[in-house]
């Protein structure tokens, strides 16, 4: 066996790198500690995690928004250039429908934004007007779950979002594959779990129109999907089939996660006997 330091550990992570973090009470603090030291020489690392404990996210902090990226939920879709959020709260149950409410206003403006690529690249007015839609029952999610979080305790924590350049079809057509066909179709299947098995009546109903209307948002990421492969060629095709791939694979790393009883139970939020049911029986989608 060969014993190394952190910092040793950690000098395998490198650059444009995913990195799963264990949650709960596994959460290995002294290398998360180790990996924020690394910051320096780091840029673009994509943090995955669920719920973890013993430290305060240090890299979600401002400061390091270009160096690490954060994946904490499946919970919607992500607009490009997202800061993540510090989200400190120690109380579990409180801690994730700030996260959730954080992630549905995000996904307001990853809405406009989509609405407006669409119309910059050409796509038909169906799909921009279903985009358009889609913003307004984000909104909707943000009111009813940002309600839930303040109920339970919770914060909220407005989005900020770093203005990039515009983006090529292809890299739109990525993100359509990672955040639309497999983070949001996930997160359409959690809510209607959600809705089904949540101990808390408000969260059973509120979770029901979201599941509902994420499945629609599901489709529309589907469709645009579609389109895009019209528009790419065979290679670029086979880019954003290797990228959907990934997201699987990393998705199916966040389901391992444990989730404290106290969130399975009010929110009903699954955890990884559940989530891996769920992400095995939609693995065809993707893979
Ligand atoms: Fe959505
Ligand atoms: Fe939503």
């Amino acid at each position: 066996m060969r014993v190394q330091n952190a910092s040793e550990a950690l000098s395998a992570v490198r650059s444009g790198m995913r990195v799963f973090v264990h949650g709960g009470v596994a959460t290995p603090t002294v290398l998360v500690q180790a990996l924020v030291d690394a910051a320096p020489r780091l840029n673009d690392v994509e943090i995955m995690h669920l719920h973890t404990e013993g430290h305060d996210a240090e890299y979600a902090k401002r400061e390091y928004a270009g160096t690490f990226k954060v994946s904490n939920s499946c919970i919607g879709r992500r607009p490009p250039g997202l800061v993540a959020a510090l989200n400190t709260i120690s109380d579990p149950v409180a801690r994730f429908w700030s996260t959730v409410a954080h992630l549905e206003q995000s996904a307001v403006i990853a809405f406009r934004l989509l609405a407006k690529e669409l119309e910059a690249f050409g796509a038909p007015a169906e799909l921009i007007e279903r985009a358009v839609a889609a913003a307004e029952d984000e909104v909707r999610h943000a009111i009813q779950t940002r309600a839930i979080a303040e109920r339970m305790g919770g914060v909220w924590i407005e989005p900020e979002v770093e203005e990039l350049e515009d983006r090529s079809l292809l890299d739109f057509a990525i993100d359509n594959a990672t955040e639309g066909c497999v983070r949001e179709t996930f997160g359409a299947a959690v809510g209607r779990f959600q809705a089904c098995v949540a101990e808390d009546d408000e969260v059973r109903r509120v979770m029901k129109q979201v599941g509902e209307d994420e499945t629609r948002h599901a489709e529309l990421s589907w469709d645009i999907a579609v389109w895009c492969d019209s528009q790419l060629t065979e290679e670029e095709q086979a880019q954003v089939q290797r990228a959907q791939r990934l997201a699987y694979v990393d998705l199916v790393s966040a389901c391992h996660a444990p989730i404290p009883v106290a969130l399975a139970r009010q929110a009903g939020y699954p955890g990884p006997q559940h989530a891996l049911r769920l992400v095995n029986g939609m693995k065809t989608l993707w893979v």
